[in-house]
């Protein structure tokens, strides 16, 4: 089935099961989820957190970009609960320049427990999907050179490396970094997904 004649899921929440039976419930972000997105993203391993390209200790600043996503359509912020705690968090962030309104950058982070479960994927095949509705045509991913988790799941769900810029990005710890671009058409993704997940995740239990 191509991505087009797929029917595209809007009802939130959505319970979905995952590799070795972890049930997850998902549904976009809303205001009152600030909290708890705070607390995830600050209780990240620091291995995780040197990477991440905003200071979520700012927390206004942190407060801002958030309230910024909500209020605009064409972002998406995925939020996977388990047993009522927020375990996983899927971005679909707009281009906003004028030459780009096709091209959507993700970002996906799953807590350390709960990795190696596919539900790093399923959060990618959420987002291809919900890109789709949103008229989205090509997506990204920006990560550093060592990042390799993140690469290999990227590999896994169809993208691949269109650019690097050496020694384009610092971490937390000030130490530089070659920046990866990575890219995929929406196509390729659904494709490279829908055999990735083929007998691990439905779309709903
Ligand atoms: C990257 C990340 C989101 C993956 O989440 P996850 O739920 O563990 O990923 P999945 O279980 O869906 O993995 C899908 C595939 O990606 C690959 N993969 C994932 N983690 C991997 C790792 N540590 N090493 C090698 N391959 C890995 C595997 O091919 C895996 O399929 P398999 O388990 O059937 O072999 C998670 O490791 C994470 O949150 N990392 C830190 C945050 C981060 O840097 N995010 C990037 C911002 S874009």
């Amino acid at each position: 089935m191509s991505l087009h004649d797929h029917p595209h899921h809007e009802t939130w929440p959505r319970k979905l099961r995952c590799k070795d039976g972890l049930e997850v419930t998902l549904r976009p972000l809303e205001a009152a989820d600030f909290e708890s997105l705070l607390a995830f993203f600050q209780s990240m391993p620091r291995e995780d957190r040197l990477f991440l390209r905003y200071d979520v200790f700012n927390v206004e600043f942190f407060r801002q970009l958030v309230l910024e996503s909500l209020q605009n359509g064409r972002y998406l912020r995925l939020l996977a609960f388990h047993e009522g705690s927020l375990v996983g968090h899927g971005l679909l962030e707009p281009d906003n320049h004028l030459w780009s309104p096709h091209v959507g950058e993700v970002r996906i982070m799953v807590r350390k427990e709960f990795r190696r479960h596919s539900l790093g994927a399923l959060l990618m095949r959420e987002l291809v999907d919900q890109a789709s509705l949103r008229l989205f045509d090509k997506l990204t991913v920006r990560l550093m050179d060592t990042q390799a988790a993140v690469r290999a799941m990227c590999e896994r769900a169809g993208f691949q490396i269109e650019a690097e810029l050496k020694n384009h990005v610092r971490d937390l710890d000030g130490k530089k970094h070659t920046l990866l671009l990575m890219s995929c058409s929406l196509d390729d993704a659904w494709h490279a997904m829908e055999f990735l997940l083929e007998d691990v995740a439905p779309w709903t239990i």
